[in-house]
């Protein structure tokens, strides 16, 4: 979900801080003394994602901005999920009656299917295979100890009929659709209470035939919330890998409350603009691998989310333990990574690394707004590449946008510890626009080596209610972020 506004305010809080004075500066070390103070938010003791995989050496407590080099290539952080042996049984979609000409329905075909193989959840797994062809489906249910394999120039095509993307409950940390009120469509393949679950293949690929969807949207005669291409809730252990997801009507790959997800070497496709047509978006979920992806659609390649306002801060569902690397593409009117804007359970420990963007509105976007409540908290952010993108750092508030009456103005979120390094950006048309809250300042905001080449001669950095440091940035950064004495944040973090 994307929302622009102008930003009026920015401009007066800038000037506030162009001009430092004494009482200021001492307002500045206030603020830092009493935030390392408040330890409510613990500090890194590493912030390399090396640690992930390899325990920390015993002696060394002197971690610094060094750690944030980027890692040697070839890293995976495909061992969230654990591989489990290959299902034992082994049945192609034909042998339930299906028929790949790209007009037969095969919904009834998939459906039985499924419904045959719950039978070896506890036998032994199984796979489904859907070998060359078009096969025009509504939504169906994946099931435990299973893979579902598409084969060469296999496609599965989402059905354009709408009744058979049937209602389904809205997501209790939303509580509501998350564009209409209500109930929602269900995703066009969808797993509930599951655990190990494979979709891959050998490139074959999921076609959402999502025009019709965003004509609804256009026309503004969608009457219940779009259904996502993949949905997989309440589910442990899923790797989705080398297929091709194209033409979502929604976010394209939604897992929610679920943990261990690894998704690698999926192309995600969606026209440019096609309405909210997110890659990845992993909400409320823990230890997520998300890597070797190509993504080019509609909204952010990638958004990190964890439920929205009062619906999110009650249910309480963190996302946490988040990868993000090697993934490249674009997406005009939105970002690299998104953070947000629903993030009401809190978002803390997440790496992204080796980020490619290109011919984007923003490189990497924190979003969020007061009545989200929650936290964002230590994000790690190295070795962004960014061509002709807009803004190539951008913290922003949302544009009004909550569920109902009912969230709370005073839920205002903490953002605390956002790391940043190596970062390149050529022909970015504005510096980066970093919009904290008031009363709600982003604090601990570190950047190192970060260039923004060719920027125009009128572009500087905007910055209102952050603090941190900053060090080796061209041009250079605002005021509030060279709080030099509070550099040893950085160098504990
Ligand atoms: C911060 O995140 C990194 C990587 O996500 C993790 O290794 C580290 O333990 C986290 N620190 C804290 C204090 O949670
Ligand atoms: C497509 O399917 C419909 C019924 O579902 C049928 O009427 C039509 O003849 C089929 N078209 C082709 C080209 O097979
Ligand atoms: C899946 O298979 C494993 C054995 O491979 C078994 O322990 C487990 O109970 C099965 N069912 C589910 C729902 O995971
Ligand atoms: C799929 O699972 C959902 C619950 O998550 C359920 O509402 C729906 O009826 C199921 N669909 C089928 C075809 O079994
Ligand atoms: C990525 O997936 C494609 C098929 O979509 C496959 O040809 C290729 O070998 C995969 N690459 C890796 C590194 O797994
Ligand atoms: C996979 O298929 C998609 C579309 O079907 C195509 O655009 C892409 O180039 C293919 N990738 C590989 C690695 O074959
Ligand atoms: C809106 O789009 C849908 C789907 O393409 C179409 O069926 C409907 O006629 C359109 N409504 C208007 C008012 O254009
Ligand atoms: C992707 O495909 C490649 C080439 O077939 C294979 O080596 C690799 O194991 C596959 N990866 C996953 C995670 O399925
Ligand atoms: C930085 O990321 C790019 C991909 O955008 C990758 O090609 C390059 O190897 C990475 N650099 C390092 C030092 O890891
Ligand atoms: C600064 O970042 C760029 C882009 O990632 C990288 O190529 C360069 O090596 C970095 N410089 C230092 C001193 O780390
Ligand atoms: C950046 O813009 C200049 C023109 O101002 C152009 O020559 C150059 O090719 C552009 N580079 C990229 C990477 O877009």
């Amino acid at each position: 979900m994307d929302g622009e506004k102008p930003l009026i305010g920015a401009i007066i809080g800038g000037d506030f801080f162009k001009k430092p004075t004494c009482a200021f500066l001492s307002l500045l070390f206030a603020i830092c003394a009493l935030s390392l103070l408040q330890s409510s938010f613990v500090y890194p003791s590493s912030f390399s994602p090396l640690s992930y995989f390899f325990p920390k050496p015993a002696a060394s407590n002197t971690h610094s901005f060094q750690s944030l080099l980027p890692v040697p290539s070839g890293l995976t952080c495909s061992g969230f999920f654990q591989e489990v042996p290959r299902g034992k049984t082994v049945v192609s979609i034909t042998d339930f009656g299906g028929v790949g000409d790209g007009n037969t329905s095969n919904t009834e075909a998939f459906r039985k299917a499924i419904k045959y193989l719950d039978g070896f959840v506890e036998k032994g797994g199984s796979m489904l295979v859907v070998p060359e062809g078009r096969y025009v489906t509504g939504s169906f249910n994946l099931t435990s100890n299973f893979t579902l394999f598409l084969d060469e120039g296999a496609v599965i095509l989402g059905s354009q009929d709408p009744k058979e993307w049937p209602i389904i409950e809205p997501l209790p940390s939303y509580g509501r659709g998350r564009e209409r009120l209500g109930g929602r469509h269900i995703s066009l393949i969808h797993g509930n209470g599951l655990t190990n679950v494979v979709i891959t293949g050998r490139n074959g690929s999921i076609d959402g035939q999502g025009r019709m969807w965003w004509d609804l949207w256009w026309n503004r005669t969608l009457e219940r919330t779009r259904g996502h291409l993949v949905e997989i809730m309440n589910s442990h252990n899923i790797l989705i890998s080398n297929i091709t997801l194209l033409n979502s009507p929604f976010w394209t790959v939604h897992p929610v409350y679920s943990s261990n997800i690894v998704i690698q070497n999926v192309t995600i496709l969606a026209p440019l603009n096609a309405p909210n047509t997110d890659g990845i978006d992993p909400d409320s979920c823990t230890n997520v691998c998300i890597e070797d992806c190509y993504i080019e659609s509609g909204d952010d390649l990638v958004a990190v989310k964890s439920g929205w306002d009062q619906y999110g801060i009650a249910m309480a569902r963190p996302s946490s333990n988040i990868i993000i690397r090697r993934i490249s593409g674009t997406t005009p009117t939105c970002s690299g990574v998104g953070i947000g804007s629903e993030m009401s359970g809190g978002i803390s420990n997440v790496v992204v690394e080796d980020l490619h963007v290109r011919d984007s509105a923003a490189g990497i976007r924190i979003k969020t707004d007061k009545g989200r409540g929650g936290y964002i908290t230590n994000i790690t952010i190295t070795n962004i590449t960014m061509e002709r993108v807009k803004i190539p750092l951008r913290f922003s508030r949302g544009a009004n946008d909550h569920p109902d009456d009912g969230w709370d103005p005073k839920a205002i979120p903490k953002v605390k510890g956002v790391f940043i390094s190596n970062v390149i950006s050529v022909n970015s048309t504005k510096g980066p626009m970093l919009h904290g809250i008031e009363n709600g300042l982003f604090e601990g905001i570190c950047m190192k080596n970060v260039t923004l080449l060719n920027l125009p001669s009128s572009a500087s950095w905007h910055c209102e209610f952050v603090s941190g440091f900053t060090e080796d940035i061209s041009p250079m950064a605002c005021p509030q972020l060279q709080n030099n004495h509070c550099a040893s944040w950085c160098l504990y973090s």
